[in-house]
């Protein structure tokens, strides 16, 4: 891997996201209350552009009618048929494939163990050096 300067860490504030091309390759880079992620932009599924994503966070239930919301923020929704990624780590947080109308008998496990899907969106790690931000590919 080798490290490319794609902007001044000043020209992506907290929140907000800069689209970069380095070695051809697109890379949307995303400034989250101060730390840098790098996502390629172009989503797993069928090529979404990721950098037009809305950033959202995570619900998980651990009953019917219990709700908790967390990692605001931190949940890259893609633009074009909603699969979410999680921008830390590019892993996908749901499986179309599997969701069909047909009825299935339903059992009761802990949120994580059935939410995660098997897509990951490739992610580049991203640095700040000297005020500029950096990253490796
Ligand atoms: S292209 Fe991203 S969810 Fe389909």
């Amino acid at each position: 891997m080798s490290k490319h300067v794609v902007a001044a860490a000043r020209d992506i504030p907290p929140g907000s996201r800069q689209l970069v091309t380095v070695k051809g390759r697109p890379i949307v880079v995303f400034n989250i209350r101060g730390e840098f992620f790098g996502v390629l932009n172009r989503c797993p599924h069928q090529g979404g552009p990721l950098a037009e994503g809305v950033l959202g966070g995570l619900v998980e239930s651990s009953e019917p009618g219990q709700y908790r919301f967390s990692r605001e923020g931190e949940i890259l929704r893609c633009p074009w048929h909603g699969w979410e990624f999680d921008v830390r780590t590019g892993q996908s947080w749901c499986d179309p494939q599997k969701v069909t109308v047909r009825s299935y008998p339903v059992e009761l496990t802990p949120g994580a163990t059935i939410v995660e899907g098997p897509y990951v969106a490739e992610t580049f790690p991203v640095s700040v050096e000297d005020q500029y931000v950096v990253v490796e590919v």
